[in-house]
């Protein structure tokens, strides 16, 4: 295993009190593996990836409990030098807004060259890593500014940038969201090109499950701070167990059962402040019955390697309940 995170909790301070937002969660990383964590914009994603080399910003978040295991070794127990050892080389980041990653006055050259380790940046090095991620066109070139760039380009640097180390794991956080539809593929087919050849381990995070279904091996189902269902991504399509999930499934048009899509999960995520009783998603459920209401349901193995936080997951699955309805 090369990542665990365990029991991770993570709360944020508004108007002075501590939310909870970040509930509990349980994620595994093996290597070579391509993970997915898909869920509605505000469910915790963004705040499970900075967690893991503890970058929630202090004054505004905190680490409540948990760990985050890399290799076997707590990170949370860590020193912040030793930290620093591990965050931007072992582990590194790609996030949305390429272009606010990267810094206006120096040129694409010195940032790359500052993502190298000392030794290794040479003239020669920078060039086949601009290579490795389709910019052969400015490869040999050193007064190449951020804004000379397109996004998708400006997206190639920060990868360039993430995998400069030869990180063990790369955190995407919605990678290519801020990007048109065409070059989102053309970064994803550069992701999928890499993690082959490097061998690299990904957490892919993304609020678009089409976008998961194509990167990730394993997949993440988030809702309201907790995994909602968690499996291997050809039991995920083929056999969705949790209603959410389903919804999620139903409203890609493409792979989805109902002709009009986007309507297929009714109401809005619950505020962290003002979380329901009982499962989370009952209200917006329509398979809810009255013991959803009462306690919060954990997550339970359903089939090997799959599990779905549901007290219905198996009788639904048996009645083939949500397929084609
Ligand atoms: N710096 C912050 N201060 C206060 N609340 C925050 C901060 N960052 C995120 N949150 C809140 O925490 C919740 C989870 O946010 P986030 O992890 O960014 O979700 P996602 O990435 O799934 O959209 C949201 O309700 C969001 O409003
Ligand atoms: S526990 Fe009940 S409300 Fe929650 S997802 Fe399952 S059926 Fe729906
Ligand atoms: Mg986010």
């Amino acid at each position: 295993m090369l990542l665990e995170i365990r029991d991770l909790k993570v709360g944020y301070k508004v108007d002075g009190m501590l939310t909870e937002v970040v509930r509990g969660v349980d994620l595994e990383i093996r290597k070579g593996e391509c993970v997915g964590l898909v869920g509605e914009s505000g469910c915790g994603k963004t705040t499970v990836g900075l967690a893991i080399t503890r970058l929630i910003p202090e004054r505004k978040g905190k680490i409540i409990s948990g760990r985050v295991l890399l290799e076997g070794r707590d990170l949370f127990g860590l020193d912040d030098e030793a930290l620093r050892a591990v965050r931007g080389k072992r582990i590194s980041y790609v996030f949305q807004e390429p272009f606010s990653s990267l810094n206006p006055v120096f040129t694409i050259y010195e940032q790359i060259k500052e993502s190298l380790p000392e030794k290794k940046a040479t003239d020669r090095a920078i060039s086949e890593i601009l290579k490795a991620v389709g910019l052969d066109e400015i490869a040999g070139r050193k007064k190449v500014y951020p804004h000379e760039l397109s996004g998708g380009m400006q997206q190639r640097v920060m990868i360039a940038m993430a995998i400069a180390s030869r990180p063990e794991l790369l955190v995407l956080d919605e990678p290519t969201t801020a990007l048109d539809v065409t070059v989102q593929k053309q970064i994803l087919d550069l992701i999928m090109e890499l993690k082959n050849k490097m061998d690299l381990s990904i957490l892919f995070i993304s609020h678009d499950l089409n976008m998961i279904f194509r990167a990730a091996d394993r997949i993440n189902v988030m809702y309201a701070g907790r995994i909602a269902e968690q499996g291997p991504k050809k039991d995920m399509v083929s056999k969705p167990l949790h209603p959410y999930t389903r919804g999620l499934i139903e409203s890609i048009p493409c792979i989805g059962h109902r002709k009009k899509a986007f309507d297929a999960i009714e109401g809005r995520t619950p505020l962290f402040s003002d979380l329901p009783e009982g499962c989370k998603f009952h209200p917006r459920c329509r398979f809810r019955v009255e013991a959803c209401m009462k306690e919060e349901p954990g997550l339970e193995q359903v089939s090997s390697g799959h599990t779905a936080r549901c007290i219905r997951a198996k009788e639904l699955l048996l009645n083939g309940a949500g397929k084609g309805r």
